[in-house]
């Protein structure tokens, strides 16, 4: 399989292609077209660096000539499937500045689908990854499939235009399109700005764990290789048109996450500094995923044994995250707008 897999440099996307080197070996061609913004990592997959199967390419997806140049694939041999990983994802920074979230997470998009119709029928498949928070908060019960969506801040609005337009395609041209809706992930190489890279590298730090209002929120946690398995088995298994919710089964309060993280790295309870909520912040998300269950797909991580591991992988890997908190100038800049004076 030759795969085009979009924002392979930040936290998801190198831990799919991972996977797919992992379980396909020489048998899967992986292009990965990363803008590198200051979530894009090339060294994540350094290992792969030089392999005659796998092909870096610093560009934009926004860009139809750097999307153009992507879809010829290795040695021009194309492309069979597209994962579009590539976005802005955080929230809150979506709340400073959302003109870079429309840019790449609806015109972007809209480029890789135009780009896409040029090389149907090849395209085996062409997987929009999507989210949960499409469909907003929900205080009780879980949101399924055919559920209105409702994004309530400017990074699930952008997600939306994106989930949308690539079902458009699917309808309007025909495109062998699949969209996924995923629950909050975590795992290795997680950029420490969302809350369990933040609080557990904080945490090693004796920093302050900045905890949004009464941190009462819930999120679904998903493992990341769970995700990535679930990706990988609806390349195979999602059908044309669909909508695929993946969650995790972990329905948790931020609180009790932190109390966790805590525990794990062995740190006291006053480092606990509750601060100013985020704005529109969205009270709980919960997934009914009976639908990717009924096709024949299973997470097999839980929580408990999965959050150890990932804590454990931030202890062992402090060069990694160190590079990123006290030698990127962005990300102190980033940090003291976002909690300098919370
Ligand atoms: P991330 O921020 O860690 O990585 C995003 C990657 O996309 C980076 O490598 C970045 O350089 C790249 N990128 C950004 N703009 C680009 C552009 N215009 N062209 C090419 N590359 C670009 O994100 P993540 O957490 O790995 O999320 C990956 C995808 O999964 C996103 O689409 C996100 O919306 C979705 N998602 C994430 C979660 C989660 O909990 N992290 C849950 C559900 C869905
Ligand atoms: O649900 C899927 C979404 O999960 C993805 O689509 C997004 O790309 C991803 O960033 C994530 O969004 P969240 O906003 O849920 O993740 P974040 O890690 O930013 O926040 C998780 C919860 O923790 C949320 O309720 C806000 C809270 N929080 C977060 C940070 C960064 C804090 O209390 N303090 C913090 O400093």
């Amino acid at each position: 399989m030759r795969y085009l897999v979009t924002g392979g440099a930040g936290f998801i996307g190198s831990n799919f292609i991972r996977y797919i080197f992992n379980k396909y070996g020489a048998d899967a061609q992986v292009v990965n077209l990363d803008k590198l913004t200051y979530a894009g990592i090339r060294e994540n997959l350094a290992e792969y660096e030089g392999k005659p199967n796998y092909r870096f390419l610093q560009g934009d997806i926004s860009e139809p000539a750097d999307v153009e140049e992507a879809y010829k694939g290795i040695g021009g041999q194309g492309i069979d499937v597209v994962v579009n990983f590539a976005a802005e994802t955080h929230v809150d920074r979506s709340l400073m500045e959302a003109g870079s979230f429309i840019r790449t997470d609806v015109h972007g998009v809209l480029v890789l689908l135009e780009e896409a119709r040029k090389h149907a029928p090849r395209l085996k498949k062409f997987i929009q990854i999507s989210t949960d928070e499409v469909y907003g908060s929900i205080e009780s019960g879980s949101f399924r499939e055919t559920d209105p969506l409702s994004p309530r801040n400017p990074y699930s609005a952008s997600k939306c235009g994106g989930d949308r337009m690539a079902y458009a395609y699917s309808e309007t041209y025909g495109l062998p399109v699949v969209v996924t809706r995923a629950s909050n992930n975590y795992g290795p190489f997680q950029y420490p700005e969302k809350l369990i890279p933040l609080f557990v590298t904080n945490a090693i730090d004796d920093q302050p764990l900045p905890l949004y209002g009464d941190g009462k929120n819930v999120r679904d946690w998903l493992y990341v290789e769970d995700h990535c398995a679930a990706v990988d088995f609806l390349v195979e298994h999602g059908q044309k048109g669909e909508i695929y919710n993946i969650g995790g089964g972990n329905e948790i309060e931020n609180i009790e996450i932190t109390h966790r993280i805590l525990e794990l790295t062995g740190k006291p309870k006053s480092l606990i500094k509750p601060v100013a909520d985020r704005q529109g912040h969205d009270r709980r998300y919960s997934l009914d995923t009976t639908k990717l269950e009924k096709l024949g797909f299973r997470t097999k991580a839980t929580f408990e044994e999965a959050i150890v591991r990932t804590v454990d992988w931030y202890k062992q890997n402090e060069a990694w995250w160190r590079a990123i908190k006290e030698k990127s100038a962005e990300f102190k800049r980033y940090y003291e707008q976002q909690y300098g004076k919370r």
